[in-house]
């Protein structure tokens, strides 16, 4: 992924957890899936955001493997909600220039769904100004744990050595290996937990936090998490003097 045009104090890539949308829904009396379709539009305002400011790379959390425990007529709502988005905005996402990719147990999925996400990807496959990856389905624990099975299928035909297996071995198996570690990560709705999003990946990320609920997500707010961004030093467990004499683009 190239990082030309970007300032430097610009998240190459942000990762978000959006919450929120039930309470928004509660609030005015209305049934979360009203919530959910609120959210599905501050879906567009987070892309907008980023293609605006130069963001490469935007992984957004949808939808958990915890999230599959949810009534089942919330469940039935948003893989709706879910199959009408992939279904609308694709072309849009496509002609502006974004990829899209999920990650998560995309089986768990209907067969519809898994074959608009699987032709999303390949129709958009070529894009390079924002690298979107919708995780649904998704569990960081999931994602530690296939990258552990296929290195273990490894070990076990022979190709790999136990002793090989290191950091960067895992690193190569987990999901978004291709991309560079999120630098920001922002949750709406005001509870400040991770809730089994990028476990791995989130190591050195910096938390942003906000009562917002998603589905009042605007330009404003997300100007408020990089400027704030903007003012951390980050210093990857050096002292404040090495990481300062450090390209803040060569970390990890
Ligand atoms: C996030 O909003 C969307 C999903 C988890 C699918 P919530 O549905 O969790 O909203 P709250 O947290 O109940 O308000
Ligand atoms: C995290 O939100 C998952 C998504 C936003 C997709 P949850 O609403 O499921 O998280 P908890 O239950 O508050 O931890
Ligand atoms: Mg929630």
């Amino acid at each position: 992924m190239p990082s030309d045009s970007a300032p430097a104090h610009v998240p190459r890539h942000l990762a978000v957890i959006m919450d929120g949308n039930g309470r928004w829904a509660e609030r005015r009396r209305r049934p979360r899936i009203i919530g959910h379709r609120a959210g599905a539009r501050a879906v567009n305002t987070c892309i907008d955001f980023c293609l605006q400011h130069g963001i490469r790379a935007l992984t957004l959390f949808a939808f958990s493997s915890e999230n599959w425990g949810r009534p089942e007529e919330e469940v039935g709502g948003l893989m709706k909600l879910f199959l009408n988005a992939l279904e609308r905005e694709v072309d849009e996402l496509d002609r502006r220039g974004v990829r899209v990719r999920f990650i998560g147990e995309r089986e768990r999925f209907s067969a519809p769904i898994t074959r608009q996400m699987d032709a999303a990807e390949a129709r958009t496959a070529g894009n390079t100004r924002l690298d979107l990856t919708i995780a649904a389905s998704y569990g960081g624990r999931w994602d530690i744990t296939q990258a552990a099975r296929s290195l273990a299928r490894d070990v076990a035909a022979g190709k790999l050595r136990p002793e090989d297996i290191d950091e960067s071995a895992m690193s190569a198996r987990m999901t978004l290996a291709d991309l560079p570690p999120p630098d920001l990560f922002i949750r709406t709705g005001g509870d400040t937990r991770i809730s089994n999003f990028l476990l791995w990946q989130l190591a050195y990320t910096e938390l942003w936090f906000t009562e917002a609920l998603w589905p009042e997500l605007d330009a404003a707010t997300l100007r408020r998490a990089i400027d704030d961004f903007a003012r951390r030093e980050r210093r990857f467990g050096l002292t404040g003097a090495q990481a300062a004499a450090m390209p803040k683009e060569t970390h990890e």
